[in-house]
């Protein structure tokens, strides 16, 4: 396990999911961890659960008054994880309207171009930043391209930050299919259903625990030798055709 003792690390979508998992595995890892999220409630009451290495700033990332506030407010920090989630883009290629696919760039690519861009004002020279993308970008799976083309556009930016905004170092980490609440549009039968059939189709033989995602994430932001690299952790996922 890596040593994170004085590290301080934004993670924008750190109330739930695959953001909460990274926050709970850097607070073993010594680090202080500030969690953002639109929920106030929610962030309560996982900062009560983190203890006191945890702290919170909600506000909504895609607004832009609000994001430029928050950031303010939580000043210097040394790591940005980027783990919030858009949803929408999903479905057949001749079914996806462009409104639902311009409202996921909107949720999930300007939200992560703009808290990178952001937070360079507060982000330490000696730090880095860790995008979640998504293995649709990866893959080659029959209703993903419309989230494959918001999830490249993501993957597409980590080469060249690398280069440009050195000696801070920019990675990205690809998920594949991972039990979190991004799945509860869906029914419990439904999300149980879909799971069965992506675990099946997996090499790896099951889905994706947050933990999984935390483990690359804290990887890359504690080993200072990574970056200009999409880590993908999908069980295998991208191997093999799985429509949604
Ligand atoms: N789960 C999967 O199968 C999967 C697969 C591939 C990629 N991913 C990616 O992994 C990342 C994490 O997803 P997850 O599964 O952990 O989702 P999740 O459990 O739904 O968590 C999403 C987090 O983002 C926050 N959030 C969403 N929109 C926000 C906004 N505008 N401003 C501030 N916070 C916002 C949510 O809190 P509030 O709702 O309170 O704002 C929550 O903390 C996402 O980028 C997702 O696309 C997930």
């Amino acid at each position: 396990m890596f040593d994170l003792q004085g590290a301080r690390v934004l993670i924008a979508g750190g109330s739930s999911g695959v953001g909460l998992a990274t926050a709970e595995l850097l607070v073993k890892c010594g680090a202080a961890v500030v969690l953002n999220g639109r929920d106030r409630v929610k962030l309560e009451r996982v900062k009560e659960q983190l203890g006191a290495q945890a702290s919170i700033c909600a506000f909504d990332a895609a607004n832009p008054e609000e994001r430029t506030r928050g950031l303010a407010a939580i000043g210097a920090f040394d790591h940005l994880v980027v783990a919030l989630s858009g949803g929408k883009g999903a479905g057949a290629f001749a079914d996806v309207t462009q409104p639902d696919l311009r409202s996921g760039f909107e949720a999930k690519f300007w939200v992560h171009f703009s808290l990178a861009q952001e937070s360079l004002a507060y982000l330490s020279q000696s730090g880095s930043i860790t995008f979640v993308s998504a293995i649709s970008a990866r893959a080659a799976n029959p209703g993903t391209a419309g989230l494959a083309a918001i999830n490249s556009a993501i993957e597409g930016m980590v080469k060249p930050l690398a280069v440009e905004l050195r000696p801070r170092r920019v990675n990205a980490v690809s998920p594949g299919v991972v039990d979190t609440p991004w799945w509860n549009w869906m029914t419990e039968d439904q999300k149980q259903a879909a799971f069965a059939k992506f675990a099946a189709s997996t090499p790896a033989g099951r889905v994706g625990k947050p933990s999984d995602i935390a483990q690359s994430i804290v990887f890359l932001i504690g080993n200072s030798f990574m970056t200009g690299c999409v880590l993908e952790c999908d069980g295998g996922l991208r191997l093999v055709g799985q429509s949604l």
